[in-house]
């Protein structure tokens, strides 16, 4: 959305490290919707229903930016032992910028 005199307004920026690739998202889109944009692969069995856990990534900077944790996530990310910094990219919601990584990218 681009708003009067070129401003954007209610888009994101969403880095995916170590590439650097950019994703400009709607704000409130999900990390996923941001890692699609940039055609990066992300891990994922249930199709993004929160469900399977393989679309967790590492927040690098930014987690203040992201929706909260619901209960269902933080079950999921618990079973996968997953350390703070991770979220799973089809339940974070992007409210600000973010810096996102995997161990496969
Ligand atoms: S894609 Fe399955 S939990 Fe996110």
């Amino acid at each position: 959305m681009t708003a009067l005199y070129g401003f954007d307004t209610g888009v994101v920026r969403v880095r995916c490290e170590p590439s650097g690739r950019e994703a400009r998202v709607v704000e409130n889109s999900t990390l996923m919707d941001a890692v699609e944009q940039v055609l990066l692969p992300l891990g994922r069995s249930c199709d993004g229903v929160s469900l399977c856990g393989y679309c967790r990534v590492k927040v690098v900077a930014g987690s203040e930016n992201l929706s909260p944790v619901t209960q269902g996530e933080q079950e999921i990310l618990k079973g996968l032992r997953a350390d703070a910094a991770e979220r799973l990219a089809c339940c974070a919601r992007v409210l600000g910028p973010v810096t996102v990584t995997t161990s496969y990218w």
